[in-house]
């Protein structure tokens, strides 16, 4: 089966799971669904270029017990890309560099805890 097929699966499920989970039962989970500080609306990034994603963690449990990655989303007519997985999101970011996609202004980033939680949109641009 086509990679990007199952991505984007994954991605549908994953968002369906988002909206049907109740914010008590993640409290007791020790999950997190951070809010993303960076990137913000209007931000606009460079193919190739490497940006620290950000969110906020003043409400990080002691122990997080899901797991954290990264996906970069495009509105119209894109699929979704994993940009990171497997990283501490207590530290409250990681560094990501931006792939080659089509230059574009509706892309935005989804970071998962259990479910996710998504950016505004940003723009990326090509090199020159
Ligand atoms: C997700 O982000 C939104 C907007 O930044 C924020 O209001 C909301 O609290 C976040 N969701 C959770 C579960 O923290
Ligand atoms: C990301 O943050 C780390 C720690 O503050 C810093 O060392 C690194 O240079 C930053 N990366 C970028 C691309 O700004
Ligand atoms: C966090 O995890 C540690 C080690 O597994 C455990 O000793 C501690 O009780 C946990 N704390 C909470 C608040 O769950
Ligand atoms: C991002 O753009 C798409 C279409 O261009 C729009 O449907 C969506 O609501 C926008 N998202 C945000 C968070 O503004």
């Amino acid at each position: 089966m086509n990679l990007r097929i199952i991505l984007a699966t994954l991605c549908l499920s994953l968002c369906h799971l988002a909206s049907t989970l109740p914010v008590e039962d993640n409290a007791k989970r020790d999950v997190f669904v951070p809010r993303i500080l960076y990137p913000r609306a209007g931000v606009v990034w460079t193919v190739g270029h490497k940006h620290n994603i950000t969110w906020d963690t003043s409400n990080a449990p002691v122990n997080i017990s899901n797991g954290a990655m990264v996906i970069l989303r495009k509105a119209e007519r894109g699929l979704p890309l994993i940009m990171a997985k497997g990283f501490d999101l207590r530290k409250g970011r990681v560094e990501v560099k931006v792939p080659w996609v089509f230059p574009d202004s509706d892309y935005s980033i989804v970071l998962f805890g259990n479910s996710g939680n998504w950016s505004n949109n940003f723009t990326i641009q090509g090199t020159l």
